[in-house]
């Protein structure tokens, strides 16, 4: 099969379309043809080096999963080609989305791909390839986030960096589950982030968020760079603030001596319904992904180049027919 290889641990010039081995599902596997491989910032993180160097992550992970001389790219759609043995619900032909093994998951930038039968269910019909990759790990961040928020219906929330490929997700679930939402994002994307499902929208380039008079249940904090302790001055007396993204370390030392503050992480075995509620939200129609750009796999590292400027709105696809 053809596929983007990953051949030179943090530089963009390494990744190369070649051919390689099919993978081959175990008992408890499908293989599906990729169709569409969404990115995120577990594989464009191996790039921040601007010296085309390795970063400590890149050489972490490199080592960690062995990726080197394989595909990046975890959240894949597809078609099922093949079901291993113990596989129930699903057969050759169906439509899915999901995330590839793995605690960095690997393997999606590949004409096939295999997906452990946890981490695969049906594609919702009414979203495309490109959609339903998007809507798979970074989805799942947003959905543990907000769960460990405990928001529910009727909370104020504030999510900070609502336009990307996490903070959309945080937008629309929280929406989903009866909170009102304020975004905070930069001019272009006010009109994204409303149709996403926020009430009110603080560009933070023309207002200073801290000024508004208004208090949260819950602060997700996913992008940009606040102080820690304005998030903290934004909350009810009960509050709590999620850093997803931004202060995630700091908040890890003081979440256990400040009862406000608590982290999430993806856990290294995804939550077991996330694509479920993906599908649940879908069918009724409050799940919408945001695709920025679909690239051809031959442009995978102008997809990656962009994915560093940070300022994608919604999510970048690479599509894997190779056919370009
Ligand atoms: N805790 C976890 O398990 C976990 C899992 C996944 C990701 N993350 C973290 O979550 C964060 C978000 O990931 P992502 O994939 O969503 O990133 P992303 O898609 O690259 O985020 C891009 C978005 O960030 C917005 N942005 C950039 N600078 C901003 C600023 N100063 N203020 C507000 N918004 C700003 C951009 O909007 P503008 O163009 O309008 O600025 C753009 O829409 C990352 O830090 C990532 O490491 C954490």
């Amino acid at each position: 099969m053809k596929a983007v290889i990953y051949t030179k641990s943090g530089d963009l010039d390494g990744l190369k379309i070649q051919d390689a081995p099919t993978p081959t599902p175990n008992d408890d596997q499908v293989l599906i043809r990729v169709k569409a491989c969404a990115l995120n910032v577990l594989e464009f993180t191996h790039f921040t080096n601007k010296d085309k160097q390795p970063s400590l992550f890149s050489k972490l992970t490199d080592k960690m999963t062995g990726v080197l001389g394989h595909p990046l790219g975890g959240e894949v759609a597809g078609i099922v080609e093949r079901i291993g043995a113990d596989v129930k619900g699903l057969k050759a032909g169906d439509e899915v989305f999901g995330v590839t093994p793995g605690s960095f998951p690997i393997g999606g930038l590949a004409e096939y791909a295999v997906l452990d039968k946890n981490n695969v269910a049906l594609k919702p019909a009414n979203l495309s390839f490109a959609q339903a990759a998007s809507a798979t790990l970074m989805f799942e961040t947003a959905l543990g986030a907000l769960r460990k928020a405990k928001v529910k219906s009727g909370d104020q929330v504030l999510i900070y960096g609502a336009s990307g490929g996490v903070g959309q997700y945080t937008v629309q679930i929280a929406k989903a589950m009866g909170a009102e939402v304020t975004g905070v994002c930069s001019t272009r994307n006010i009109e994204l982030a409303k149709e996403m499902g926020c009430t009110q929208v603080i560009d933070y380039r023309t207002k200073d968020f801290r000024k508004t008079d208004a208090r949260f249940d819950a602060v997700l904090a996913v992008n940009g760079s606040v102080d820690i302790n304005d998030f903290l001055k934004m909350l009810k007396p009960n509050g709590v603030l999620i850093p997803v993204g931004q202060h995630y370390t700091k908040a890890i030392f003081r979440a256990p001596f400040n009862k406000h503050i608590a982290t999430y992480a993806q856990p290294m075995a995804p939550q077991k319904d996330y694509l479920q509620v993906a599908t649940k939200l879908a069918n009724a129609g409050k799940l919408a992904p945001h695709i920025d750009h679909v690239w051809p796999a031959s442009e995978a590292k102008q997809a990656f180049e962009y994915a560093l400027t940070q300022h994608v709105q919604g999510k970048i696809v690479i599509a894997t027919d190779f056919s370009e």
